[in-house]
This record gives C-alpha cells, structure tokens and sequence, in this order.
C-alpha cells in the first residue's frame, strides 16, 4: 500500500516468478504418481478439467485481487469484508503445513543431486532410498540445507532473489526437460509408458480418484493459499491486465506435468519396474534406469536438478506468503519474518522428516505424518481456502470489480466459474471423497 513497498522488476519476471511457483514437485513428482495410482489417463482427463475451470480462475481471481489491493492476504480479503480477514490468515496456516513437508522432499531432491554419481548399476534402489529416508541425520542435514536456501532467496527479495531466480531457473528447467523426455522416449518400449499416460481407466474413477484430482489440481497450480494474491501485491500500477501477466501459470503447469508424465512413464515401462510404487517412484525406479543407459548418471544429475530448480522456485512462493503477511501485519523486517518463519518451519519439517523413521510408529489412520500433511494440505486445505476465495469474490465483492478480461465473454466465463462452476466443483468433490456425500 505504501510507496515503498517493493515491486518486480520487469513483466517476464511476475510471469516466471508466478509460474515457477505453480511448476514444481506438484508437477515432476507428484503427478507421475498420482496418475500412476489414479488410474493413468482418465485421472489426467479429470486433471485437466478441473485445471482448466477451477484451476485458471482461480489464479486470475488471487492476482487480479492482490493487484488491487497491492497487500497481503488478511488486508486483501480484509478489503473485501473486515469479517473475511480470516480466510488470510488460513493462507498462512496452509503454508506452514506444506512448506516443511514440501521441504523435506526438496533435500531429498538435494541430496540425489550428488547420489546420482555414486550409483553402480546392480544397486537396490529400494534399500538406498529406504535407508535414506528413513535414517535421522543425513535428510535432516540435506532439508536444513534446502530450507537455508531457500530462505536466503527470499531474504534478498522480490526483485533481487525471487525474480532474479526464476529468470533463470525457468528457461533452463524447460530446456532440460525437453532434452530429458527425448532421451526417455528413444527407449525401448517407451511408447507403453505413452498409452498407459493417455488411456484412461474410467473403473477407477471414483469419488476418491476424483478429490485426489482436484487436490493435485490446487497443489500443482498453487492455489487456494493466497499466493498469486502475494505476486500480485507487488506488481507495479499500469496497464498490464491480469490475463496478461498470469496466463503462463497455467500454460507451463499443464505443460511440465505432461512433459513430466512422458519422461517417468516411459522410462518405467520400459524397464519393466512397478509403476504405482508411490512417493518413491522417481528415487528409486528413476535410479534404476540411469545406471543401465549410456551417460545415464550424466542424465540422471540433470533430472535431478531440475527438479531441484522447479522445486526451489514453489518453496520461495510457500515462504514469501508468510513473509509478506508478516512484514505487512506484524510490520517485522524482512530478514526477522524469514528467519523466524524457516525456524518454525525447520521444528515441524523435523518431524516429518522422521516421520519415515524412528516416528514412523506414529500413524493416524494409517498415514505418517508426511502423508497426513500432504492429504490435510492438498485435499482439505487448499481445496476449503479455494472455495472461501470463490465466494469472497464471487458473492460478496462480485466479479465485475475485478477486471480480469477486456473482453466481454471471457470475463461473463470467469465470472460463471468463479461464482458457480467452482465453489459447486469443490464442495462436491469433497463430500464425494471424504465420503459424505
Ligand atoms: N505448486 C507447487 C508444485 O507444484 C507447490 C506449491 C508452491 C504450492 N506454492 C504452493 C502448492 C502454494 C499449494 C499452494 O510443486
């Protein structure tokens, strides 16, 4: 609100940062194997759709708001109604259950970076990653380092670390990919990899596969927390429309999780290794198939870091809506809001982290408490932050205050989605998978 308040530097920057912040583990680790559990192609279809409504509206209803008010969440929902102030503050609640969950796979992801040059082929991928996981010290020194960076990119800022980071991270992570998934694809049997992606399996569409699609839906695009609401609030008052700064998020999310999908898949398949093997699938499967192909462990690396890349870029989105809601409402510095917030952060992400091991006993309804954040996360949270985003802007502000469209269907479109085709998705999708309905 202030005129001191930072701003990004050029219109490529809030494009790369705001899709760096939806392409991430969501997409590249993820997706594969929800897909692969979900029943392949008829879980991508039903992904697809609810990306295409849900999902975009969504991502222009957070941005066009943040620019509007050009603050963080509470204020942003606070200008709309002083009672909704709340739905801000559940935005940064939600980033403190994903960021040290997401963190602890993101050392993970660190950690392969280097493992990959000490594999032999022969190696049980199993008993690497499972001793890995599961052992104390060595995650928990890999997730403090991610983390550490991770905030050392916020610290810097809007324009000097996030934007200047996703320029670069980007480009580099699409370029890699796209050479990674040829590579894939020149495999034996790769093309089995393809059908099982593409074909759908409508006898597994059920409630639950379907609330799995939309949880991966919110998780992949990041929405549902207040992020793009947070991007947005640091853009610079002009001309540029929401759909213009904004309609990348969408297009490289869909983009990356299909690019993504035509690596894994058809690396699998032609190794012949199980291909519902879960949130292991890239640790170990992946493993498996770098060490049998020529330069594999030089392919094997540059997998591993981008996803290191497209990680770190959703970590600093995760972090900087709980710093900005801190600088903003609590009027801390930046440096005290991220250093206090990673340490909350490195207390929680701590026990997850164990969770694979020695806390590995404590389960609630058979979930450890990784995959108690990960399902409270994905299918509950961001889902329940959605909805109440739908109905503050739909209902209660009304959509013809934001001007997303200058064209008039397109904005009557977003206005439908906003107002009925989401909130109704979302609540029926939910009871229908938590099995109330
Ligand atoms: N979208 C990111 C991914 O696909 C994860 C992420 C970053 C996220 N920020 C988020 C998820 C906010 C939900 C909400 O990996």
């Amino acid at each position: 609100m202030s005129d001191k308040r930072p701003s990004w530097g050029s219109k490529l920057g809030v494009m790369l940062a705001a899709a760096g912040s939806a392409v991430g583990l969501g997409n590249m680790w993820r997706f594969p194997f929800s897909t692969a559990q979900n029943g392949g192609g008829s879980f991508l279809l039903i992904y697809l759709i609810c990306a295409f409504s849900i999902g975009l509206s969504l991502v222009f209803a957070e941005a066009a708001l943040g620019m509007k008010v050009r603050s963080d969440p509470t204020d942003a929902f606070g200008w709309i109604s002083p009672k909704l102030r709340f739905i801000g503050v559940l935005c940064v609640l939600t980033s403190i259950v994903i960021l040290p969950y997401y963190s602890v796979v993101g050392g993970w992801i660190l950690a392969y970076v280097f493992k990959v040059f000490t594999f032999s082929s022969g190696e049980d991928f199993n008993a690497v990653f499972n001793d890995f996981s599961t052992a104390t010290t060595e995650p928990l020194i890999y997730f403090l380092l991610y983390l550490t960076a991770t905030a050392t990119i916020v610290y810097f800022g809007i324009q000097n670390g996030i934007e200047k980071f996703s320029k670069v991270m980007m480009p580099l992570l699409l370029v890699l990919l796209v050479v990674l998934m040829v590579r894939v694809l020149m495999l034996d049997k790769a093309w089995d990899g393809v059908v099982f992606f593409f074909r759908p399996d409508f006898s597994k569409l059920t409630g639950e596969t379907m609330l799995n699609a939309m949880g991966q839906v919110f998780f992949s695009i990041s929405v549902g927390m207040g992020i793009y609401i947070t991007y947005g609030s640091y853009v610079k008052k002009d001309s540029v429309t929401v759909c213009q700064l904004m309609w990348p998020v969408i297009v490289l999310d869909i983009l990356v999780s299909l690019l993504a999908g035509l690596t894994v898949f058809p690396a699998v398949f032609s190794f012949d290794v199980p291909i519902n093997a879960g949130p292991s699938l890239i640790f170990i499967t992946l493993p498996q198939i770098f060490v049998s192909i020529p330069f594999g462990r030089f392919f094997g690396f540059m997998f591993f870091v981008i996803l290191l890349g497209a990680a770190a870029t959703s970590s600093i989105s995760l972090l900087e809506v709980a710093v900005t809601f801190m600088c903003d409402q609590l009027k801390m510095t930046r440096r005290a809001a991220v250093v206090r917030f990673s340490v909350l952060c490195l207390t929680i992400g701590t026990l997850v982290s164990m969770s694979f091991g020695r806390l590995s006993g404590f389960t609630v309804a058979g979930k450890n408490l990784f995959d108690q954040f990960d399902f409270l996360a994905s299918n509950i949270l961001l889902p329940t932050g959605g909805f109440l985003t739908c109905i503050a802007i739909g209902w209660v502000l009304g959509c013809d205050k934001l001007v997303v469209f200058q064209n008039k269907f397109l904005q009557r479109c977003f206005t439908l989605c906003i107002k009925w085709i989401a909130p109704a998705a979302i609540v029926l999708i939910l009871l229908k998978g938590l099995n109330i309905l």
